[in-house]
């Protein structure tokens, strides 16, 4: 990756983070994106890479928000002249029985995770669509297991991760003859804030289906995501990926 700038959304914690520090060592520039809530640990993402070597800013953004996947994309651009990778990570979750989910949580993650994923694609599309032929980008989104089948009491979450398999195909077949890939990880329980600060009854259950039964670290989804994102996959695009110790494998 090196000579390479890109950016990580919800990169100030777990997975994004690991990521990002991932690009960071392998001589990517790597703009570290996530809310203005989370500037603090954002910066600090940041300030890793550069003490470890790497180039790397910090930029606050809702991923919800059209105007802010267009001004990331235009950050990157503007900073190391082009963009070449896009990880679009950041994502919530609700959990509670689909006829206990409320309109208003459906609507927030369906808004983070699935539209936050489209707007971030497009733009960064767009941009690399500028890039020289014949590998002009590579783009990541983050799935998740529940993207491939159904998990209790994340009904809501579910329905976007397997969106975000539909966005990931479908630009990976439109865009593949101009040289962009498009690829997706779906992680199985990966110890982040997201599972940590779960119950520990819920993170047993979220666990159990996993043939490995430890939880994975954010460092072996890291390695997945930036192999996908180098050349070393220049034949691989429109793949969802499990990183998830067979728990989609069967249980
Ligand atoms: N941890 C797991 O077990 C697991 C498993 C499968 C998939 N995932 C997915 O991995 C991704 C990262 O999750 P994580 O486990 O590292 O969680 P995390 O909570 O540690 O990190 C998520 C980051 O996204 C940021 N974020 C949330 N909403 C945002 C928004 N609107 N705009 C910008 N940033 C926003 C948060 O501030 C946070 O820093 C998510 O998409 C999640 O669904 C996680």
């Amino acid at each position: 990756m090196e000579g390479r700038a890109g950016l990580v959304t919800g990169a100030a914690s777990g997975i994004g983070r690991a990521c990002a520090l991932r690009f960071g060592e392998e001589g990517a520039g790597v703009l570290v994106a996530d809310l203005e809530s989370a500037r603090a640990a954002g910066e600090e993402t940041a300030a890793m890479i550069r003490a470890a070597g790497g180039d790397a800013e910090f930029a606050a953004c809702d991923v919800a928000l059209a105007a802010d996947g267009e001004a990331l994309v235009a950050r990157v651009v503007q900073r190391w002249g082009r963009i070449d990778y896009a990880h679009n990570n950041a994502g919530i979750g609700v959990h509670a029985p689909l006829a206990e989910t409320s309109d208003e949580d459906f609507d927030r993650v369906v808004a983070v995770n699935l539209r936050g994923t489209f707007l971030g694609m497009k733009h960064q599309i767009r941009a690399m669509l500028a890039n020289d032929p014949p590998a002009r980008g590579a783009i990541v989104n983050t799935s998740s297991n529940a993207g491939l089948r159904g998990v209790h009491m994340l009904g809501a979450y579910a329905a976007t991760k397997h969106g975000i398999l539909g966005l990931t195909k479908n630009a990976a077949i439109e865009y593949a003859d101009d040289g962009i890939r498009v690829n997706a990880v779906c992680p199985g329980a990966i110890m982040t804030p997201l599972m940590s600060e779960l119950p520990p009854d819920r993170q047993a259950e979220i666990l159990s289906p996993q043939a490995m039964s430890r939880p994975g670290d954010p460092a072996e989804v890291a390695a997945a995501v930036v192999w996908l994102c180098s050349d070393q996959a220049s034949f691989v695009t429109g793949v969802a990926m499990p990183v998830d110790a067979a728990s989609v494998a069967g249980w």
